[in-house]
């Protein structure tokens, strides 16, 4: 499968994931990590260019994030660009100089005059309309670089070779009216190929399990419904038939009437074989009375791997094939030095037969993508995403129950079903509802009450490797709490708007 072409790193910058989003458009293939997953990633990746994207940090402040250590900082091996706190971090490190003047900053539109000679400005008029976010500036350029760019300030910067680029605006965004054009000569310059292409990445997956597989093996792909696993379904089930099972569990921790939307989506796929396991018992069961959530994501995959062993033998399947997206193993702690955030419920299972990862390089967007690309109904290419432990992750700090499971199911339905009635689910990437180990006193129809509370988060994010909290408007939030606290059980609701990082999106 085609490699991955740009890095870009997140230096936490707003429009980060925009930069994700034109580097699609223009169809190349990207990967958004932060800073301190760069080294780990880069010793097993060859980018054709790194950007370095803006931030809300100065580099002078105390503990402001610096280039990644292995980053090849003179451009030999990639071209790099930087942006706003990119550049000033690019310039700041090779001896430039990086200053706060009370004269030049800017926040808005800005008229730039760029030097057009130079090819990142090749075509672009030479003044232009662009948008720039910045406090500090680069006032004096590291040795050996050159100014193509001026508002006044510097606005661009160039070693001699072309190879380390600086912009202080932001090309990212549309207000910059030529940025989509800078950015394709950006991807010029680094040679980038468009090899985006759905319909080639389809037949690329079909292709890569076919060599794998063989002609005769039968396969197990384990399908939840959602978008990743029904989409590779669906690229699977035209070349391999009725070789293909898919196996989906209700695990006691699926929302309400969630089978029947897993059977309706798995049908549209083309699949033929589908076999529902029930065995939410098992799973609370085992996750008895366990808090802590990696010690409950344990437990999960144990129970999750032994239905599925358990499948594979039945069918007398060769391999198993899962859904895992590219986020999922980097937050796994799977690549290169990478932290592990949470161990994912099928990431990293020791299984007894071949385990196959056709979507491991791909993210979210893409996946929806494919789905548009093979016509799979709205349901499955909008869906927002819900973790495969599902409510057991929702149950934070008390043990789970059957009861505990029904309640945060009752209120998941409900919470969604008011956001649904105000037109609000399509500007929110994920919903959650969390029932916390917190009773608290209320006080209902005069009488003391002591009950539970429930946190409702929703984020926007383009990817997961970093989400921002959704504000709900103050009469949906109104709405939510009565409705909610209606439930005799349900004393308090708390609304949870911390980004990622430095939260995750689920609680556990
Ligand atoms: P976090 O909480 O890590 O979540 O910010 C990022 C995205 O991944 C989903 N998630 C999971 N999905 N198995 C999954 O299939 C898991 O174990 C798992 N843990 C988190 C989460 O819901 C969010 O969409």
């Amino acid at each position: 499968m085609n490699d991955i072409q740009i890095l870009v790193v997140d230096y936490g910058s707003q429009y980060t994931l925009v930069i994700g989003r034109t580097l699609r458009e223009l169809r190349v293939r990207s990967i958004i990590l932060p800073p301190n997953k760069v080294d780990g990633w880069l010793k097993n990746n060859s980018p054709k260019a790194v950007i370095l994207s803006g931030s809300n940090w100065s580099v002078h402040n105390e503990g402001a994030p610096g280039l990644p250590k292995t980053l090849d900082v003179v451009g030999k091996k990639y071209l790099i660009l930087g942006i706003c706190y990119g550049m000033q971090l690019l310039s700041h490190k090779n001896g430039g100089k990086v200053e706060r003047p009370l004269d030049h900053r800017e926040y808005g539109p800005a008229t730039v005059t760029l030097d057009t000679t130079h090819p990142l400005f090749s075509g672009v008029p030479k003044n232009t309309q662009v948008w720039a976010s910045h406090g500090d500036t680069v006032t004096k350029l590291p040795k050996g670089f050159n100014s193509i760019a001026t508002s006044g300030g510097i606005a661009a910067m160039s070693d001699k070779n072309n190879r380390v680029l600086g912009i202080q605006f932001h090309p990212e965004v549309v207000d910059t009216k030529e940025g989509k054009k800078i950015l394709q000569n950006f991807l010029d310059m680094a040679d980038c190929k468009k090899d985006w292409n759905p319909s080639n990445l389809i037949h690329a997956i079909q292709k890569e399990v076919l060599d794998t597989v063989g002609g005769n093996e039968k396969v197990i792909l384990g399908v939840s419904g959602g978008v990743d696993s029904t989409t590779l379904a669906a690229v699977l089930a035209p070349v391999l038939g009725k070789r293909l099972i898919c196996v989906a569990i209700d695990t006691g921790g699926l929302r309400k009437d969630e089978i029947i939307e897993l059977k309706n989506n798995t049908k549209s796929t083309g699949v033929k074989n589908l076999a529902v396991i029930s065995a939410g018992d098992e799973f609370i069961k085992n996750i008895g009375k366990t808090i802590d959530g990696e010690e409950k994501r344990a437990k999960f995959r144990t129970v999750y791997k032994r239905i599925f062993e358990e499948q594979i033998k039945k069918a007398g399947a060769k391999f198993i094939i899962q859904g895992t997206l590219a986020t999922d193993i980097i937050e796994s702690g799977k690549i290169g030095e990478s932290a592990m955030i949470k161990t994912h419920h099928n990431v990293g299972l020791n299984w007894k037969v071949e385990d196959l990862h056709p979507f491991r390089n791909l993210f979210k967007y893409e996946v929806r993508e494919l789905a548009r690309t093979l016509k799979l109904p709205r349901t499955v290419w909008e869906r927002n995403p819900f973790p495969g432990p599902g409510l057991f992750l929702r149950i934070v700090g008390t043990p789970v129950s059957k009861e505990k499971l029904d309640l945060v199911r009752e209120a998941d339905k409900t919470v969604n079903d008011i956001l649904k009635k105000h037109n609000i689910t399509k500007d929110i990437s994920q919903l959650i509802v969390a029932l916390l180990g917190v009773n608290s006193v209320g006080v209902k129809g005069d009488e003391r009450v002591y009950g539970h509370s429930l946190a409702i988060r929703a984020v926007q994010t383009v990817d997961f490797m970093t989400a921002k909290g959704f504000y709900f408007p103050e009469a949906v939030m109104e709405e939510i709490t009565n409705t909610l606290t209606k439930h005799k059980g349900i004393v308090r609701v708390f609304f949870d708007m911390t980004p990622k990082p430095p939260a995750t999106t689920e609680f556990e």
